[in-house]
């Protein structure tokens, strides 16, 4: 099958390419919304088949059965969980990249691939403050971001420990209730216990609470701190700074979870949000949630990433040839060995449109979720919760139950007019509003506000 004298005519490639030019220049974008499996049973059958269904065939099952089946998360109303609006640049590039097998795991390998991954993630290193010498690698997401991240703070904490002769193995994390699901779940992969810090009146992790946490707890016990910028339900931006003044008098190791909001450091009217964050020992951000690269990219950087190397590096006779270079090996940074030079959608739209465009596009969804934030004052039926700090608006519907806002989430959906689904809070539902996509409009969010009156 891999024989060019199968489709001399190159049926396949030419259908891709066109299906992809198709979906990448589409205006406006369907919403379109999910489908039962019997549907999906009913029209597209048994797709996997001994002889193979051919190249027109697939391609038409996925373009009329599959693709409408799944939802755009590139859609302007689109403001579920974190939506992805990649830029048209990057989304192409991703063509390139699945086109080229490009590995980008070594420099050996991919040595033109890693030098512009390098390159994009040290705009996000200057972003943050981060040293020189910091740097880092491109991983799925965020959640393997924070694991990555984590186990290297476990390693360098106990080999600290080994050294000081204390024998000591720390086993704690210390994070809020506020942050990102994944952490409680690495945590468990770890085998690692998340301890909880109560938050302050802003929702945000302060250094003072830290403190009393680890002095009930014993600081020994503890290789992390967890702090958000940007947390999903809110958007809320731990207080860096305290929480780092308390990291540094217990030697603890800072992570930083922007992968929702750690774009806002690009932004001027947030950026002061964010700051400490320069003290982080490593931090996260998602590519593929508010910097407009597709699925699937987050950037984890660290503030010394020798310290990632000695815990993440994989040893083995047949990897000796890479292990044993000097040159910058992304793969010894995070979980996970062979990669796809996932930056490079990314690293393509930067150079592209330069980081001023990046600047502007985030203040604009800024500017959206604050004329929404305004729009619920306005209005009698609704009610914000929080005065947003990010691009992330959570309401409430006066005298709705939780009934109210499924049925109100489902007719906006089966209308394809918009996807806004219901949230929880201290047992509270409401609903909010996530913008990091350009296309969605100041009109967009008040004809939305307007469907709950
Ligand atoms: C703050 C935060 N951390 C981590 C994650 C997990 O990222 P991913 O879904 O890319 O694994 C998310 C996802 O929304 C998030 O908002």
């Amino acid at each position: 099958m891999h024989s060019f004298d199968k489709d001399p005519d190159h049926v396949a490639v030419e259908q891709v390419l066109r299906y992809a030019r198709q979906r990448l220049l589409m205006d406006p974008i369907p919403l379109d919304g999910p489908q039962t499996e019997e549907y999906l049973t009913s029209a597209a059958g048994q797709t996997i088949t001994a002889a193979g269904l051919g190249a027109p065939r697939a391609m038409e099952l996925f373009e009329h059965t599959l693709a409408p089946a799944c939802l755009s998360t590139d859609h302007p109303r689109y403001l579920s969980f974190i939506p992805c609006a990649p830029t048209r640049e990057a989304a192409a590039f991703d063509v390139v990249v699945g086109a080229s097998s490009v590995y980008g795991g070594s420099w050996l390998e991919g040595a033109g691939a890693v030098y512009a991954e390098n390159q994009a993630l040290r705009w996000i290193a200057d972003l943050a403050g981060l040293p020189e010498c910091a740097g880092g690698v491109f991983v799925p997401g965020g959640t393997v971001g924070n694991l990555s991240a984590l186990v290297v703070a476990r390693h360098t904490a106990r080999n600290k420990a080994t050294a000081a002769g204390t024998g000591a193995r720390p086993w704690r994390i210390a994070a809020t209730d506020n942050a990102h699901s994944s952490v409680v779940s690495m945590a468990a992969v770890m085998d690692a216990e998340v301890c909880g810090v109560p938050v302050d009146e802003k929702l945000r992790l302060t250094g003072p609470a830290l403190r009393k946490t680890l002095e009930e707890h014993g600081p020994e016990t503890f290789f992390a701190v967890v702090a958000t910028s940007g947390t999903t339900n809110f958007g809320v931006v731990d207080d860096l700074e305290s929480v780092a003044d308390v990291c540094e008098e217990f030697g603890l190791w800072l992570h930083v979870d922007g992968a929702y909001g750690g774009a806002g450091l690009a932004a001027p009217s947030v950026r002061h949000l964010f700051n400490g964050i320069e003290r982080a020992d490593s931090f996260i951000v998602d590519p593929h949630k508010w910097l407009f690269a597709p699925f699937d990219c987050c950037a984890l950087l660290y503030r010394d990433p020798e310290l990632a190397r000695t815990a993440h590096t994989q040893e083995a006779g047949y990897l000796d040839v890479l292990t044993k270079a000097t040159e910058w090996n992304p793969t010894d940074y995070s979980i996970g060995l062979t990669r796809r030079a996932r930056g490079l959608p990314l690293w393509y739209s930067l150079a592209v449109h330069g980081t001023d465009a990046y600047v502007e596009a985030i203040e604009s969804t800024l500017a959206v979720v604050r004329h929404a934030a305004r729009e619920i004052e306005a209005r009698p039926y609704v009610e914000l919760v929080r005065e947003p700090d990010l691009s992330v608006v959570v309401f409430r519907r006066l005298g709705w139950e939780p009934a109210d806002y499924q049925a109100w989430t489902d007719r906006l959906l089966a209308a394809e007019f918009a996807f806004v689904v219901p949230t929880t809070f201290r047992g509270e539902t409401l609903t909010r509003f996530a913008v990091v996509n350009p296309h969605t409009s100041k009109e967009d969010v008040t004809a939305i506000l307007d469907t709950m009156a």
